[in-house]
């Protein structure tokens, strides 16, 4: 059973108002065709797609897409129409005498998951009908005319009609031949020739960009504005037993500090550290290095509270940190609650503290230092 997929990519995108045809505005690192062909190019038995392009843009359509093709599947760009219904007709020519199912979708609907064309086919294998991909209408839904609500409508009969629309191929090709009207999506005019449509569950993800506020909508859900950083630190047990130990800006009672320019907390540096990898500000020590006097044996909460600073300067939160300390000493547990409230406290986010040792191997499994890994998370605020 080979489906064949038209990928309709051929409007203006007046409402988007950009200066490029809608279909080629990037969104979330690449442009608004190229993330629909992907979800459509994954569909199940797909034999061929056929994309509807402006005149003006056809190479560079088959320039973009054409890398992104299977062997196996047949691929064709052919200009579009006037009207999203004359692009259509264009696109039902090329398609193969063997296809059985062809479904219709709108490029602008950029991240409906491939789930949902893999569902629409197998309903028109199924039944034979047309297949319209639907969500229930949640909002309260009234009929207004001239500033006056006349009547509440039932929503419990109403629907949210999305793309892919299946439809059996040879049933579709002769519907848009004898198509004598506009009809506002291809479910309608399938019905219009008397063909039955029927529903099978729509997704969230399939909304049709429309606006600019749409494209905004996509880069929240779905652009890449998190970052991760990593940062690690090592420091030896001072000789000195009466220096106190602090890790995690707070003192751990019974140890020997450790060494080093600052007060030796190796759990608050590699924090820094992995926060400012995560926003690309360098590391500790371009940053806090040793030529800056003020650091001098200052508290791991000094360079903590200045991280953050550094970080929202930048426009970024902090989502969560995670750090893991390495050594045969000192013990974690009974101290892990109060670092990770401490710590929490001061970065405003999530902090979790673990613990492992090397099997007594090196200078971390013979007490001779502390080592700390940590991991840090960060999401880029709106602007
Ligand atoms: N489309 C098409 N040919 C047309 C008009 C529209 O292939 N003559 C496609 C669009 O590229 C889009 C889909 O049909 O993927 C749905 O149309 P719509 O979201 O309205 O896009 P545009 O017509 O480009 O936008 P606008 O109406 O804001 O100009
Ligand atoms: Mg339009």
């Amino acid at each position: 059973m080979t489906v064949a997929v038209i990928l309709v990519a051929a409007g203006r995108g007046e409402r988007l108002g950009a200066s490029l045809p809608k279909a080629l505005v990037s969104v979330c690192g690449k442009s608004i065709v190229e993330h629909a062909f992907s979800s459509a190019v994954q569909t199940e038995n797909l034999s061929q797609i056929i994309v509807t392009v402006p005149f003006e843009q056809m190479q560079e359509f088959d320039d973009l897409l054409r890398p992104l093709v299977l062997d196996s599947v047949k691929f064709d760009v052919v200009v579009g129409g006037n009207s999203r219904q004359q692009s259509i007709k264009n696109a039902i020519d090329p398609i193969d005498s063997k296809v059985a199912t062809v479904l219709v979708h709108d490029a602008a609907r950029a991240f409906m998951p491939t789930s949902v064309f893999n569902d629409v086919a197998a309903k028109v294998a199924e039944t034979g009908n047309g297949v319209l991909p639907v969500l229930s209408v949640h909002d309260t839904i009234k009929r207004v005319a001239d500033g006056a609500v006349q009547e509440t409508v039932d929503r419990n009969s109403l629907a949210v009609a999305q793309t892919p629309q299946g439809f059996p191929a040879v049933e579709l090709g002769l519907a848009y031949e004898t198509a004598s009207s506009e009809y506002t999506d291809d479910a309608a005019l399938f019905q219009a020739f008397g063909g039955t449509v029927v529903t099978v569950a729509g997704h969230v993800d399939g909304f049709k960009v429309t606006t600019p506020a749409d494209l905004e909508r996509a880069e929240t859900l779905f652009g890449s504005n998190q970052l991760t950083g990593i940062g690690t630190d090592t420091h030896r047990f001072s000789g000195d037993s009466s220096k106190p130990l602090f890790l995690g800006t707070v003192e751990w009672a019974g140890y020997p500090g450790l060494e080093g320019h600052s007060d030796g907390d190796a759990l608050s540096h590699a924090i820094v550290d992995a926060l400012l990898s995560a926003a690309k500000l360098g590391d500790i020590g371009s940053n806090f290095g040793v030529d800056r006097a003020e650091f001098a044996g200052a508290n791991g909460r000094v360079f903590l509270a200045e991280t953050k600073k550094m970080l929202e300067t930048e426009g970024y939160t902090i989502v969560n940190v995670s750090a893991q300390i390495i050594g045969n000493r000192p013990k974690v547990s009974p101290m892990r609650e109060e670092v990770e409230t401490v710590l929490s406290e001061l970065l405003n986010a999530p902090v979790s503290l673990g613990a492992t040792t090397t099997d007594g191997l090196g200078f971390l499994g013979n007490s001779e230092g502390v080592a700390v890994v940590a991991t840090a998370l960060i999401r880029r605020s709106k602007k």
